[in-house]
């Protein structure tokens, strides 16, 4: 979901929290002369929003361009969910001005969640930007820009009950043309402890069903095979279509979607352990193009720090969700967001993190130490009072402890074969391809046949770490 490094590092990109700012691919369609840069920091859901964003821009006749020195706007779409975020954020501001020193009349705008945090400072107190644009606020864009070129530094942070942008086409720019991301819902109405995404992003709303489906067929007629759908917690999402007054659920989105066509992929996240339902589950089991794998922060492995975070849900909950998924979906990947050093968490309470890591047989986490938020309800009722180098450890051994799960559980791998949907050359070599299982595992195998990005081939593991597999496409 969220973080600096967005990647959204996610899901692809989220999939990688702690990624660095990503910069949106240039794309040249424009009317006008002007060209806007924008890079992206934190979640996957700030990625997507960036693309609703370019859209807008678009429409108004910018173009697009990688290189921040010929921008005329140059934007960040920001991410407040942990200091370093934060902190990144403004170190890029700085460096935003040296351009706009050299080329006087360059824009800079803030978007996305640190807008209303700090959009005084930003804006009249430090004047590192010229507009500051809230992430339900990005329709008004257009209308600040042209005030920002008359000279005014222009404001809209306003949060809306009604705003997901269900109309935009998102302009689908730093896409691997394989997989791109559908924002189902906005805001959170879970007022975890930590959490600053609902001050931020403010109430939940779930966007037209019929929308979200016209997307993915549009992305499948677009040679896409693999859509993710976004949202800080999808399991609640809720809409009534207003003719027939019928409830579309979560679960019966899922369904939706993955009838746009059987050769699109469907992913989803992030999943709050108290919403998952087992119609949900069903429907990962039932459709082979819903993938088998769910995102389930567990943030804490023990009760008392769970009910301090506001989790609304305890150990013994958690675990039985996990033996539910595991019963359903036999061969299910579950991955996870952590904390260390929550306010108050002792030693024995970080034991039972590690535990729940080993139990719950994650492939994946997302992994932090504690940052305090201000505004926050932790902020307000916690003392913040593990010391840094005390979380800093726990966090390393959290990152032990999963490392090891995932190697296990990839070793089990071995002699096994997968669907992978190629993705494109490996890293290292143009000799491979790198693609997913449907777990979301990443498997590398050389590059035999006529295959090509997008194709699905079938893979047997002769190979694993704790990161990757290693195979060779079998007969189909
Ligand atoms: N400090 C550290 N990590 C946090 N997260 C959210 N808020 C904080 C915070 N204040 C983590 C949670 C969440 C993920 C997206 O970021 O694990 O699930
Ligand atoms: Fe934050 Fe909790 Fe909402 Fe996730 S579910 S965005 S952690 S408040």
């Amino acid at each position: 979901m969220y973080d600096n490094n967005p990647s959204l590092e996610n899901i692809v990109k989220k999939i990688n929290p702690d990624a660095q700012g990503q910069v949106i691919e240039s794309y040249s369609d424009s009317i006008t002369d002007k060209k806007f840069y924008i890079e992206s920091y934190g979640c996957a859901m700030n990625f997507s929003d960036s693309e609703i964003v370019a859209s807008i821009l678009v429409k108004e006749g910018y173009g697009s361009t990688k290189i921040m020195e010929e921008a005329d706007l140059i934007l960040v779409n920001t991410c407040s969910i942990r200091e370093k975020a934060e902190d990144t954020v403004r170190n890029r501001l700085f460096m935003f001005n040296k351009v706009k020193s050299k080329k006087p009349g360059t824009m800079i705008g803030i978007l996305g969640c640190m807008a209303e945090r700090l959009k005084h400072k930003l804006l009249e107190q430090e004047k590192l930007v010229d507009i500051v644009v809230g992430p339900d606020a990005y329709r008004d864009l257009p209308v600040l820009l042209r005030g920002a070129e008359d000279g005014d530094r222009g404001v809209n942070v306003l949060l809306s009950r009604e705003e997901t942008y269900a109309d935009i086409s998102p302009l689908r720019l730093d896409s691997n043309g394989i997989s791109g991301f559908i924002s189902i819902m906005r805001g959170c109405d879970n007022m975890c402890s930590f959490c600053v995404v609902p001050f931020t992003r403010g109430r939940e709303r779930s966007r037209d069903a019929y929308s979200i489906v016209a997307e993915a067929q549009d992305l499948y007629d677009r040679n896409y095979n693999e859509v993710t759908l976004l949202g800080q917690n999808v399991d609640s999402y809720k809409w009534e279509d207003p003719e027939t007054k019928k409830i579309v659920s979560f679960a019966d989105l899922l369904v939706m979607v993955a009838e746009v066509n059987p050769l699109l992929r469907v992913r989803f996240s992030t999943s709050h352990p108290k919403d998952i339902t087992d119609e949900v589950l069903y429907t990962i089991r039932d459709y082979k193009n819903v993938c088998n794998y769910i995102h389930l922060p567990v943030q804490s492995g023990n009760s008392r720090i769970l009910k301090l975070m506001n989790r609304t849900y305890d150990r013994e909950w958690y675990d039985k969700k996990v033996a539910r998924i595991y019963e359903v979906i036999p061969d299910c990947t579950i991955s996870s967001d952590i904390i260390t050093g929550f306010c108050s968490e002792t030693e024995e309470d970080h034991q039972e993190t590690l535990d729940v890591i080993r139990k719950s047989k994650y492939s994946l986490s997302y992994m932090f130490y504690y940052s305090e938020r201000p505004g926050t309800l932790a902020a307000k009722k916690y003392q913040d009072d593990v010391p840094l180098e005390v979380k800093k450890r726990r966090l390393s051994e959290v990152i032990d402890v999963q490392s090891e799960v995932a190697h296990d559980l990839n070793q089990k791998d071995i002699g096994k074969s997968f669907e992978v949907l190629i993705e494109g050359n490996s890293k290292r070599s143009d000799l491979a391809f790198k693609g997913r299982t449907s777990q979301y595992k990443m498997v590398v195998f050389p590059k035999t046949g006529n295959y090509k990005k997008g194709d699905y081939v079938n893979v047997r593991i002769h190979e694993a770490t704790n990161s990757t597999l290693k195979g060779e496409i079998i007969n189909q």
